[in-house]
């Protein structure tokens, strides 16, 4: 029989993009396709993250109506974190979806496709016992690009006041390094030369002694897996050891998203953070002291409850001393079930608008700065795909700068040293080094 098609639409973050990889080879007898048009299963892999991430959710479902009106035997899925806070809800709000499915319970699509294949409609929703990641097949040995994600760690303890993921992802879990590494092994024999492992609070790892910094040696180690980065971290689980591996282990590359959203001590009190604007900057002494060329990013929250002006001045102040080579920026959005959605002092949407546009040209022109830095330089870029223009190659940067240069085909999926001559808005151009 002719395999079945499934078209899944990634919202939000990395550790979902891995989780619709996960989910596709999870069911058996469909393929992918990129076309809704043609799908004879639709699955929403949603973000809750902010109200118009899950907003987008329910506008998306209503366009996917005339399709299903004319191929009544599609089945529309909705899985991810709107699933596991909305559940049961969404099935009364939107008739016509079939399945509901949290992100703990993805191993269970199997049971659910084959209930709504008979009519039934599925929810599911628990956090169960089981990790599901053994319960799910051994992934495919099919070739694949040179940068794979790979989840190692899952949920948040921490409990910012703002954030869901503590409710929608669970308490914190970390997957056995064995695992972990016999899945980095099976990505490297597919062609696979660099990992991101993920995770919501992915320095929090602790399935073995030694913590992230074991695990990144561990993977090291791996014949063919030439780069290892990871994300996303919080300042306050950096250590020591993680630290020193950014400064000897020549695979980790010099790249680090270490949110800190406000520069504010008081804001970051209200927030939940347990760490003062101080203490991070001093953390990203020690860490550019162990690397000196690393690049950090960051995400920031304008306008959260009770954020004055002179609070957000404070925000701006931290970026310009930290000197970031790119961020993302976010107006505070009030999500259902959290401390802070309750509180006094909500911030005018006109003041977040103007607080975003002034945090994001400032973060723009750090960007900028970072790229243009790199102008004359030599850097390593693994490459990927043939670039836009004819002869052309695509790659990442040890930093991460999407870089193009005049490069064979066969040099995709390989690691060759190049001189950036240009940069661009969002990309640097270079020549290979003879
Ligand atoms: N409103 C706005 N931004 C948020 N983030 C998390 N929760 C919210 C919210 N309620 C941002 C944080 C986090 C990133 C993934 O999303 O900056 O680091
Ligand atoms: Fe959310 Fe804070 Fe946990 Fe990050 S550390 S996932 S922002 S609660």
């Amino acid at each position: 029989m002719a395999p079945k098609k499934l078209y899944i639409k990634t919202y939000g973050c990395q550790m979902n993009v891995y989780d619709s990889e996960r989910m596709a080879e999870a069911l058996p007898g469909y393929e992918r396709t990129e076309d809704a048009a043609e799908a004879d299963m639709v699955l929403l892999n949603t973000c809750h993250i902010r109200e118009k991430a899950a907003e987008k959710v329910y506008s998306d479902l209503g366009r996917l109506r005339p399709l299903k009106d004319a191929k009544p035997d599609l089945k529309i899925g909705v899985a991810g974190c709107v699933a596991q806070a909305e559940g049961e809800e969404i099935l009364t709000r939107m008739p016509l979806v079939d399945l509901v499915v949290g992100p703990q319970s993805y191993h269970r699509l199997p049971a659910m496709e084959r209930a709504v294949q008979t009519g039934a409609r599925a929810v599911d929703t628990e956090f169960p016992e089981e990790d599901k990641f053994e319960k799910l097949a051994a992934r495919p040995k099919a070739k694949r690009g040179p940068t794979a994600f790979l989840t190692v760690q899952e949920g948040c303890d921490k409990f910012c006041a703002f954030c869901v993921v503590p409710y929608t992802r669970g308490a914190e879990v970390s997957r056995p390094a064995e695992r972990i590494e016999a899945e980095a092994r099976g990505l490297v024999e597919a062609g696979v030369r660099e990992v991101t492992l993920l995770g919501q609070n992915v320095n929090a790892w602790h399935g073995e002694a030694g913590g992230l910094a074991a695990l990144v040696r561990r993977l090291a180690a791996i014949d063919g897996l030439e780069r290892i980065r990871y994300t996303t971290s919080h300042p306050n689980d950096m250590d020591e050891a993680l630290i020193a591996a950014h400064g000897d282990e020549a695979k980790l590359m010099p790249y680090l998203h270490l949110p800190v959203q406000s520069g504010s001590d008081r804001v970051l009190k209200a927030m939940n953070r347990k760490h003062t604007a101080e203490d991070y900057l001093r953390l990203v002494e020690r860490i550019r002291t162990a690397r000196p060329d690393i690049l950090l990013t960051s995400d920031f929250i304008v306008g959260f409850p009770g954020e004055t002006d002179a609070e957000f001045e404070e925000t701006l102040s931290l970026v310009r001393e930290v000197g970031y080579g790119s961020a993302f920026s976010f107006k505070y959005s009030p999500r259902p079930g959290t401390p802070a959605a309750e509180r006094k002092g909500q911030v005018a949407p006109e003041v977040m608008d103007e607080r975003l546009s002034r945090l994001q040209a400032l973060l723009t022109e750090g960007q900028r700065a970072a790229q243009e830095a790199m102008v004359g330089k030599v850097t390593h870029v693994l490459f990927e795909k043939p670039g836009r223009m004819p002869g052309q190659m695509i790659g990442k940067s040890d930093h991460l700068f999407a870089v193009h240069a005049e490069a064979p085909q066969e040099l995709a999926g390989q690691i060759r040293p190049v001189r950036i001559t240009a940069s661009a808005p969002n990309s640097l151009a270079g020549a290979l080094v003879a």
